[in-house]
């Protein structure tokens, strides 16, 4: 549990614009629209005094009276002296909301009163960064606190505990809070469940708590993802709204509170079990990153800052993303060479790019009964190992990609019946089973080191670009070794190592993050992985919602959606290829159904969707987000613009029926209000099942119209029936 030194927390002394000893100041920083004014107390964590609105250029003094203007009356029975919100929130200092550090030694130490020793401040033109340390000599803690705003707007901050006392200290919570304006007056946020991941639900923001817990030892298909608040009907487009993501795959809890004082806080951080954190002298515990984003342009001003944050980092995917073909609901287990071969034959022919082998490869897994940690290639269906697959998809120019499920076992397995005590469990019982497996112990030296070897092993033997890492169960009772403590931080924190260990020998790879479909998409993850998988669910209708809601934070193009067979295998709802492959072509495109079964004109039909989506995938994978708000449930417009203002390309979908005949007009949001647009139909999405079946005027010329005009007033959407859409391509003149 002791932490290594981090060399990135504090610069090295004469770094520009690092200055120590800036406690007593007003901090103002400053990026993308975004102001961030902290007040450095000298006897406590500091106090956020706005995040929000750029403020401009503040002089010492203006920002001291922002300090002082904010300093509330003492009401009827209030503190003698009222008091702000820190940032971490503490009885000692008049809080009487939830604590921002929850813990003890023993009984004792179990209210803090942090006092800072020093602060470090870096601030640039893109934002900057503050560090600043604090003890509680009493209690015995140390405590660090990282708040920084990056070049996107976003803010991010973290804590780091140490125990400086004798006696073990035993961490339950540690989350800092953010306070946001009493102008916030609804909350927003995501719920969903397997194969309907991420469904939105909003509430009035009123006294009391908001709190969404996961204990599922997964990021989970009904995790938050953003929490936000944000004045009276915010929008997609409309509103001002401040959100948080707490960066982490494992336990977490984020909260939104409202005290009777009126001060209201956004707090996140990780859940943990009890006993889970519990730091001998001199050991110390760090929460996740959490985030936090701020917009005065609604929903999809918060997507964008969390877009452009991903796409600067280093390791975001420079190739355009790949055309995959992926094997599962293709074959299933059903795995034969020549049928293999067969379908990637025809993946090439579409135009495919990756040839994805999902599932039943290995010892045992003819079934998803066993075989979950036999890491061997299957000696009975691959006499010659894997050698005649991955060369054959090779030599039709695909990159081979391969399934795995590193963190599982089965209990019918030749690992689990030679190290049974390598499963996480506790009181001496194992947890209850789900899809017939277990969790393999990586807080377990050993298994840990015989999967990364097992991994290690394929890696090298094989070319392989891409694996698919999946986890398809929640961890119940997830005690790690013999003492059976509770294991879901250590967990989570052994699954990104052994990310970074295999990335870091094999560097060429890329890995998706797949969850029993989309239960494993955060922040964290995706500083280990390339890609996420969106959902278990490709049935298109079902895949509109799913994608809209997952864009709330990251970009289509890390966001994996195949075309899937009609009927649909989760929902048995048939739709059209035309909707199927619109649908996918807004995220990283891949087509999973047996493409030797298609019927040749369909397959026709579905390389021209594969064309179309390696024409415009730098648009939808560099652009800006666009979803406009709808006035009528039965559809939805959503569409890529290009960064510069220039070229867009949208998606009228109709979901149901609508319930007047014709649907008027649609607005197209996002392009520049100066701009001159051709407007047209972008084939092959441009031939839509209609209702009345008579063509609109406008689309059969195209017309040319201002970005404004698009905005405000929008063009005549044609009268689809249910479950179609047309795509609009809009090509500054
Ligand atoms: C669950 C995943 O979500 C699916 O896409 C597929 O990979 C199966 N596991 C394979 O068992």
């Amino acid at each position: 549990m002791t932490l290594p030194p981090d060399p990135d927390l504090r610069p090295p002394p004469g770094t520009p614009g690092a200055t120590a000893g800036a406690l007593g100041r007003v901090l103002h920083l400053r990026a993308a629209g975004v102001s961030l004014v902290v007040q450095l107390h000298t006897t406590s964590t500091p106090t956020v005094l706005h995040w929000g609105a750029d403020l401009g250029d503040l002089s010492e003094a203006a920002l001291a009276d922002l300090a002082l203007s904010g300093r509330t009356a003492r009401a009827n029975n209030d503190l003698d002296e009222p008091q702000p919100v820190r940032l971490l929130p503490e009885q000692a200092w008049g809080w009487n909301g939830r604590p921002g550090l929850s813990g003890h030694r023993a009984g004792t130490a179990w209210s803090t009163r942090f006092a800072p020793t020093a602060a470090l401040v870096e601030e640039g033109d893109g934002g900057g960064r503050l560090v600043l340390d604090a003890v509680d000599a009493e209690a015995g803690l140390a405590l660090t606190l990282e708040l920084e705003l990056l070049p996107s707007g976003l803010l991010r901050h973290r804590a780091t505990l140490t125990n400086t006392g004798a006696a073990e200290y035993e961490v339950a919570d540690l989350a800092l809070a953010l306070p946001v304006p009493p102008v916030a007056t609804e909350v927003f946020d995501l719920a969903g469940r397997w194969a309907k991941e991420r469904v939105p639900q909003r509430r009035p923001l009123t006294v009391g708590a908001h709190v969404r817990e996961n204990r599922r030892g997964r990021t989970g298909p009904d995790a938050p993802l953003v929490l936000a608040v944000g004045t009276q009907g915010f929008g997609f487009r409309t509103g001002e709204v401040w959100a948080t993501h707490t960066a982490f795959s494992g336990n977490h809890r984020s909260s939104v509170e409202k005290l009777s004082s009126g001060t209201t806080t956004l707090a996140a951080g990780e859940l943990l079990l009890p006993g889970e954190v519990r730091l001998a002298s001199g050991e110390g515990y760090r929460t996740p990153w959490v985030f936090g984003a701020w917009s005065d342009e609604g929903l999809d001003g918060i997507a964008a800052r969390f877009h452009r944050h991903l796409r600067a980092r280093p390791h975001h995917p420079p190739r355009p993303r790949p055309v995959v073909v992926n094997t599962w609901e293709a074959v299933y287990f059903d795995l034969d060479l020549e049928r293999l071969l067969d379908l990637a034959r025809a993946a090439a022919q579409v135009g495919a790019e990756r040839y994805v082998l999902d599932d039943g490869w290995f010892r045992h897994r003819r079934s998803d009964d066993a075989g979950l940690g036999d890491w061997y290639v299957d000696e009975g269906i691959w006499p010659q190992g894997l050698h005649p697959l991955v060369d054959g998809v090779r030599a039709l120019g695909l990159e081979f990609g391969l399934w795995v499920e590193p963190e599982m076992v089965n209990p019918d397995s030749d690992l689990v019946r030679a190290h049974p005590d390598w499963v996480l469990r506790t009181g001496g019982r194992t947890p209850l089973p789900s899809r017939q497996q277990q969790v393999l112990d990586l807080g377990n030296p050993d298994a840990y080191a015989h999967v990364l070897a097992r991994l290690d092993a394929i890696l090298t033997e094989y070319e392989i670009a891409y694996l698919k890492w999946d986890h398809n169960r929640d961890l119940l009772e997830a005690g790690s070794g013999p003492s059976g403590r509770a294991g879901v931080h250590a967990q989570t924190l052994a699954v990104y190592r052994l990310l970074d260990e295999l990335r870091a020998r094999h560097p060429g790879v890329e890995i998706e993050s797949c969850s029993s479909g989309g239960l494993r998409v955060d922040l964290e993850i995706l500083e280990h992985t390339d890609r996420v998988w969106g959902s278990d669910c490709l049935d298109p209708l079902e895949r509109q919602q799913i994608q809209r809601w997952t864009t709330q934070l990251v970009p289509p193009e890390l966001i994996g959606s195949h075309v899937g067979a009609s009927p649909s295998h989760t929902t048995h709802r048939s739709s059209d290829l035309s909707f199927r492959a619109g649908t996918a072509l807004f995220a990283s495109f891949g087509v999973e159904t047996d493409l030797t079964r298609m019927d040749p004109a369909e397959r026709e039909e579905l390389a021209r969707w594969v064309a179309l989506y390696k024409e415009v995938r730098e648009l939808l994978h560099t652009g800006t987000l666009v979803r406009a708000d709808d006035h009528d449930p039965s559809f939805l417009v959503h569409g890529t613009v290009a960064p510069d203002g220039g070229d867009g390309l949208f998606a009228v979908v109709q979901l149901g029926t609508p319930d007047t005949s014709v649907p008027g007009r649609v607005r197209l949001p996002g392009l520049s209000p100066q701009a001159e647009y051709e407007v047209s139909a972008q084939a092959p999405g441009d031939v839509p099942a209609v209702r009345g079946g008579k063509d609109l005027p406008w689309l059969a010329s195209g017309v040319r119209m201002n970005g404004r005009t698009l905005a405000a007033v929008g063009v005549a959407a044609p009268a689809l029936q249910p479950q179609q859409l047309v795509l609009l391509r809009t090509r500054r003149l």
